[in-house]
């Protein structure tokens, strides 16, 4: 394991974007597993100007996010595709063909997890998987208690998630989708690396009680510690309970 503190939000936007780049550049065919959130967005602009500058190629990067809401098509600003499409897939030279999300809108869900599934493997699995962390310590959004071996589902939404992501949809937790698609934790142990990522003091307490409490389905992020390679990126005010 390593731990990283970063002095605040944008340093340690900096560093995941450095170790996500440093990665990119050990494959022939890189597979990332990218999240949203805001946490994410100082990632992907500095991601999106290292592509800018030319010192950072996409062309043979393959990605497949976290998840989505149920109930939402790409189209919706809402939706994940669209933050993808808004936050880093527009900015840099990625074939949209390679890039990978659980679509929502799906008439068959259950088909589609299993679908997405199945793509992940076929694409030899994930090198690494980027993550943030929510309010109630899920990764993706893998709710309490997720079992360490669930795989990607149909899941419903916590009451809090809501409230947290609230600002996107009016400001209304009720407006947000109450389910959502999401890689289960089996899925995200799966890949061969993993990176943690959060900022600001709203995360502190769900921080210490992800990487010191104990690892438990109560706290999905606690299984993290089970990996054999992983990253966390905090800034101070995130380690602050450390
Ligand atoms: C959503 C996503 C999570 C993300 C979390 C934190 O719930 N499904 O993958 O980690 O938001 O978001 P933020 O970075 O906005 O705090």
């Amino acid at each position: 394991m390593k731990l990283i503190i970063e002095n605040d939000a944008g340093t340690a936007a900096t560093a995941a974007a450095q170790l996500i780049a440093e990665e990119i550049g050990t494959h022939d065919t890189p597979v990332l597993g990218l999240a949203t959130g805001r946490t994410m967005e100082g990632i992907y602009a500095r991601l999106a100007q290292a592509h800018e500058q030319g010192t950072l190629d996409f062309s043979c990067v393959t990605s497949f996010n976290l998840d989505e809401y149920v109930g939402l098509s790409a189209e919706d600003p809402r939706s994940y595709h669209y933050y993808m499409q808004d936050h880093l897939f527009r900015f840099v030279n990625i074939d949209l063909h390679r890039t990978h999300l659980p679509d929502g809108a799906a008439t068959d869900l259950d088909a589609e997890c299993a679908a997405y599934e199945a793509q992940i493997a076929r694409s030899g699995g994930i090198d690494l998987q980027l993550l943030g962390i929510g309010d109630t310590g899920h990764i993706g959004f893998n709710e309490p208690p997720s079992s360490f071996d669930t795989r990607t589902r149909c899941v419903e939404l916590d009451e809090a998630t809501r409230e947290q992501n609230a600002a996107m949809f009016g400001g209304d937790p009720n407006a947000v989708p109450h389910e959502a698609l999401t890689m289960g934790v089996g899925t995200i142990l799966d890949a061969r690396r993993l990176l943690l990522v959060a900022t600001g003091p709203a995360k502190a307490g769900i921080v210490a009680k992800a990487l010191e409490g104990p690892i438990t389905p109560e706290v999905s992020a606690s299984a993290i510690r089970l990996h054999k390679n992983y990253v966390i990126i905090l800034d101070e005010a995130s380690a602050a309970e450390l």
